[in-house]
């Protein structure tokens, strides 16, 4: 078997984690690539496709030594014993399952151009997400093939965006599914292999393949999960006067629930949250596993009701109508350090303000591209700029979306004095200091903060 690695499809996913893997095994080859020309141009270029801190200097450093970015997907195919697949497994939106189910059309393409361009033996590693025993299905199309024979391995991937190369050079754990075959077990070793020239043995699972794929949809699911029960109590606090950051800090206090992923906001986005817990809906539906289905089905449904819910909040304190009125919304991210918008909330937000008929100014230190395409159908009625005071400018609300650092440090005093009086400011990040905004006149609210009496 040769060191040599592939991996199809360079996006999010592919792109961070190969030019990590070829940075620590430089004895390998690492090739990257993709059905879109632009992207991979892209990738070759100083202007990288995605935005990820830290990721140009790891690319500097290893492209054209030991990575490289191509569209020649067969060639790279051919030269390796490795394929790694990232391919995107979009919500299916046709036939059956739409709305839920995962659209499997590009993986089964990306299964099927493997064996048409096989020359040997290779190992095919799931790095997407894909529904539990996907495995079995790409097994079969792969064991078309009259010569060679293909192992699959489902390696999901664990990467946060806008810390993913910090993700990538220190897992919590790798997890590397595969029959428990002798040729499965063989076939997981060349794989803990890769990772092992930086990643602790002991952080390296290797498990049977249906509980690796299951893990990654149950991760997120709880990650998920932790971020909708915080914020269906952020509710709660508004009515009674608690705060949801203190409620958050003293039971995150406790060992057993941990502080992590206790921060209330708008709501999850990002492409894996939402698309993988409708998937396990769907698996578990299919599988006629009712309650089990309903009970993650909720975990969308309570996100969604907070965008809801934080319009409706707004609409509220400006006199029930924002109407003609300009809002700044500060970030269109679905997170801060990413310039990615997918599933972000402030996609919702915003047209749930423009069905109000409110004009929309949008900011974001990254993120503007996406969120010109995300909302090109009611251009008309949005400004975009990378200025957060010019977004601000005669406007009667500041809506805080996203959580970049940079704006604890706006002057918010000048803000407010070119905005139309009165003034509001909405955090729904709450990581501004609502009493100072306060103090210099602002009507300032955060979320799930009640007013203790
Ligand atoms: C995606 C999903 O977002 C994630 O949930 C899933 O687990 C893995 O796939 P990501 O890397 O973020 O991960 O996707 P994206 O940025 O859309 O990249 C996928 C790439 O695959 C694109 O560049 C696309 O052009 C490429 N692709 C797609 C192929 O090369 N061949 C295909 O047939 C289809
Ligand atoms: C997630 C998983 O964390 C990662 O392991 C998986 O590989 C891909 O999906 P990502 O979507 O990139 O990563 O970002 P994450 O940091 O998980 O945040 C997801 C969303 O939840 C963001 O919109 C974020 O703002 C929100 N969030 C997160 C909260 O609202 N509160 C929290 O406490 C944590």
């Amino acid at each position: 078997m040769n060191k040599n690695i592939c991996c199809i499809g360079a996006g999010y996913i592919g792109g961070p984690t190969m030019a990590v893997i070829a940075e620590h095994c430089p004895d390998r080859t690492v090739m990257v690539v993709d059905i879109n020309a632009e992207r991979i141009a892209a990738w070759n270029s100083d202007q990288l496709p995605i935005y990820e801190p830290g990721l140009d200097d790891v690319v500097r450093r290893v492209r054209n030594r030991n990575l490289f970015f191509s569209t020649d997907i067969e060639a790279a195919i051919q030269s390796c014993d490795i394929i790694f697949v990232g391919v995107n497994t979009p919500t299916k939106m046709f036939g059956r399952g739409a709305g839920c189910a995962s659209d499997l059309q590009y993986w089964e393409a990306t299964a099927r151009t493997i064996v048409k361009a096989a020359n040997s033996n290779k190992i095919v590693v799931e790095k997407c997400t894909l529904p539990v025993r996907t495995a079995a299905a790409m097994e079969q199309i792969l064991q078309e093939h009259p010569r060679y024979h293909f192992d699959v391995i489902s390696n999901p991937e664990f990467l946060a965006e806008g810390s993913a190369i910090a993700d990538l050079e220190h897992p919590d754990r790798v997890l590397i599914g595969g029959h428990q075959t002798p040729q499965g077990l063989a076939a997981i070793e060349a794989i803990v292999d890769i990772y092992a020239a930086w990643v602790p043995r002991e952080r390296i699972l290797a498990t049977n393949v249906w509980s690796s794929e299951l893990t990654k949809l149950v991760a997120n699911a709880m990650l998920a999960q932790r971020v909708s029960s915080i914020n269906s109590i952020s509710a709660l606090c508004e009515e009674t006067g608690a705060d949801i950051d203190e409620v958050a800090r003293a039971m995150g206090m406790d060992g057993r629930i941990g502080a992590k992923f206790l921060k209330a906001g708008p709501g999850f986005g990002g492409s894996c949250f939402r698309k993988d817990i409708l998937n396990l809906v769907y698996i578990c539906e299919s599988y006629g596993l009712k309650e089990v289905a309903e009970y993650w089905r909720q975990v969308v449904l309570i996100n969604d009701y907070q965008q809801e819910r934080l319009v409706g909040n707004m609409l509220l304190e400006m006199f029930n109508t924002v109407a003609n009125k300009r809002i700044a919304l500060f970030g269109f991210a679905f997170k801060a350090n990413t310039g990615d918008t997918r599933e972000s909330p402030a996609i919702r937000i915003a047209r749930l303000l423009l069905d109000e008929h409110a004009q929309l100014a949008i900011t974001d230190p990254k993120a503007l591209a996406h969120a010109q395409g995300d909302l090109s159908d009611v251009a008309d009625r949005v400004h975009f700029t990378t200025d957060p005071y010019e977004a601000a400018q005669g406007a009667d609300a500041i809506v805080v979306l996203t959580d970049w650092a940079e704006y604890r440090t706006l002057d918010f005093a000048r803000l407010y004095a070119g905005m139309r009086k009165p003034a509001f400011l909405f955090d729904a990040r709450n990581m501004l200091d609502l009493a100072g905004l306060r103090a210099i006149g602002f009507h300032a609210r955060g979320v799930g903060k009640g007013v203790a009496e």
